[in-house]
């Protein structure tokens, strides 16, 4: 017999969440798909930073779950019995299912995916979301292009390594920064980023400066205020900065981060503010750009699996300490595309 599980939290997390704040519970199988809905079997979980926030209602304005609900998020899922027309059993889609193995979802927001070049998981990382996000903010907020020195934080990680190799697809020169070795290694050496500064090493920032020779065109923020302090001001004349996440101020009780206006203006720079909900509608435009990207090697996909449902907790908790090296997801069920 098929058993279900999910994974539910025990208790409202009061600070960062951590694996011990969820339970992994055996629940009955879905008899089926609701009306006009789908019955999936989930094959890989998004592990996001927005989620810490999300969890305990500080993300977009969006509340928290309640303890024992089903947890936000997005997965990969096959589609096993269908009560809609346009889908059919065998096809994949990717929508909010809750943390379980399997799921009765309704039709509507679950966005069809094809097998393609890359594991089917791609669709949460790179083909996803956060692809989307590195795609706008490198190409149609900052624009870059030929001659641009772009610098991005937590390069490792799924937005940061997609937008470096973004722009270097299209002619820019990429400099990463993150924290570690590994991390380091996999931007040049997987990702083929120009360089990539540890900035918990000593002497980073005279290193970020040698690798960025005149200084930065483009910078794009996903960690916070310690990084943009040391990059703000080697920044070029009419630099543009893409302020996309707040890594290191999601769990913080500090003040929120402050921009100095003064520099701004003294380098007249153009920042942006990034949301990824305003280009969702352009998500199948970058995932024909990427595809063919993927298949020529000038994109690649790395990924931090953890393996089994059960193990959804943990890898939570490593993800929200940036412990994880790529895109971070919970293989649930074997990708058989
Ligand atoms: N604006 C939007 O619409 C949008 C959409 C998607 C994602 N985002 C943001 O984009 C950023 C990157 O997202 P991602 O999914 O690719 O995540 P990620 O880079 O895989 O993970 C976040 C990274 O932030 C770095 N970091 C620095 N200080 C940290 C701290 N105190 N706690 C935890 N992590 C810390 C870590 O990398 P290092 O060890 O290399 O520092 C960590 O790996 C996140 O800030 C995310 O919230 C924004």
């Amino acid at each position: 017999m098929i058993t279900n599980r999910h994974v539910v939290l025990k208790r409202a997390p009061a600070a960062m969440p951590k694996a011990a704040d969820f339970e992994v519970v055996s629940c009955p199988m879905p008899a089926g798909p609701p009306p006009e809905g789908l019955l999936l079997r989930i094959i890989a979980l998004s592990m996001d930073p927005y989620l810490g926030g999300r969890l305990r209602g500080r993300h977009m304005g969006e509340p928290a779950p309640a303890p024992g609900g089903k947890l936000p998020g997005f997965a990969v899922a096959e589609i096993l019995e269908s009560a809609h027309p346009d889908y059919k059993p065998g096809e994949y889609v990717v929508t909010e299912t809750g943390w379980s193995r399997y799921a009765a979802v309704p039709a509507a927001g679950a966005r069809k995916v094809t097998p393609g070049p890359a594991p089917i998981s791609a669709h949460l990382g790179v083909l996803g979301m956060p692809g989307l996000t590195a795609w706008a903010g490198v190409t149609q907020l900052a624009k870059v292009g030929d001659g641009d020195i772009f610098v991005v934080d937590a390069a490792a990680g799924a937005v940061g390594g997609t937008a470096g190799q973004i722009a270097r697809n299209l002619g820019a020169r990429a400099i990463g920064i993150a924290g570690g070795a590994k991390k380091t290694a996999l931007v040049t050496e997987t990702y083929g980023f120009d360089a990539c500064v540890d900035y918990r090493a000593e002497g980073w920032q005279a290193r970020l400066k040698a690798a960025c020779g005149a200084g930065p065109t483009v910078h794009f923020e996903n960690v916070g205020e310690s990084v943009l302090q040391t990059v703000f001001p080697m920044l070029q004349i009419y630099g543009r900065v893409v302020l996309c996440g707040l890594a290191e101020h999601y769990h913080s009780d500090a003040p929120p981060p402050v921009l100095p206006v003064g520099p701004i203006v003294g380098k007249r720079a153009a920042i942006y503010g990034l949301v990824v909900y305003d280009f969702y509608g352009r998500l199948d435009e970058w995932v024909a750009l990427a595809t063919p990207w993927i298949e020529a090697g000038k994109l690649v996909v790395h990924e931090d699996a953890s393996d089994g449902l059960d193990s959804a907790p943990a890898q939570f908790e490593r993800m929200l300490k940036g412990q994880h090296l790529g895109k971070a997801i919970v293989q649930v069920a074997p990708d058989r595309t």
